[in-house]
C-alpha cells in the first residue's frame, strides 16, 4: 500500500486559533483528517507529522528517502519562503512531492509570494484552505508510478 507522508512546519500546530481570516477555524487534526480521508479513498495510507523546527523537518525528509514513503505533501509554513536547507532536502527525495498552503500566499505580503522550495516540488496548491489538502493528496497520487498505487 502506498504511504503518503504529510509534513507540516512551524506554527501550523496552532491552526484553529491562528489568524482565522487567513487560515480558517479548522485545527491541524481537521486538516490531517481531510487529507487522510482522501488517501484512504484512493487506497493509500497517510502518515502525518508536524515539526516546529527546520532541522527536524530536514531529518524527516532524509528518513523518507528510504522508509517506504511513496509521496510527500508538505506545508512548510514560513520555512517555505527562506529555507534553502529544506529545499536541498526535498531535492534529495526520490518520490513525488506536492507543496500545499492554506492561504493564497501569492496575494499576501511580498515575502510570502516567493517559495524557495517550489522548484524542488512537483507542483503546489494554495489558497483553498482545508480543501486544498485532498487536492494535494490526489495530485501526489496521480504522480505515482501506476504499479505502486
Ligand atoms: C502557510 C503560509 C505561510 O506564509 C505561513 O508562514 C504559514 C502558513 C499557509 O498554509 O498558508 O505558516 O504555509
Amino acid at each position: 500500500m502506498t504511504t503518503i507522508l504529510l509534513l507540516h512546519g512551524p506554527n501550523l500546530s496552532q491552526l484553529g486559533t491562528r489568524d482565522p481570516l487567513q487560515y480558517g477555524m479548522d485545527t491541524l487534526d481537521d486538516v490531517v483528517t481531510a487529507a487522510r480521508d482522501e488517501a484512504v479513498d484512493a487506497g493509500a495510507q497517510l502518515v502525518a507529522e508536524q515539526y516546529e523546527s527546520e532541522g527536524e523537518l530536514v531529518a524527516r525528509l532524509h528518513a523518507a528517502r528510504t522508509d517506504g514513503t511513496g509521496a510527500v505533501v508538505i506545508n512548510a509554513g514560513a520555512l517555505t519562503h527562506y529555507s534553502h536547507a529544506l529545499r536541498d532536502a526535498l531535492e534529495l527525495l526520490p518520490v513525488p512531492c506536492v507543496e500545499v498552503h492554506l492561504s493564497n500566499v501569492h496575494a499576501r505580503e511580498d515575502f510570502r509570494q516567493h517559495s524557495v522550495i517550489a522548484a524542488a516540488c512537483d507542483g503546489s496548491i494554495a489558497g483553498f484552505g482545508t480543501a486544498g489538502y485532498p487536492l494535494a493528496v490526489r495530485a501526489a497520487m496521480a504522480l505515482l508510478p501506476q504499479t505502486s498505487a
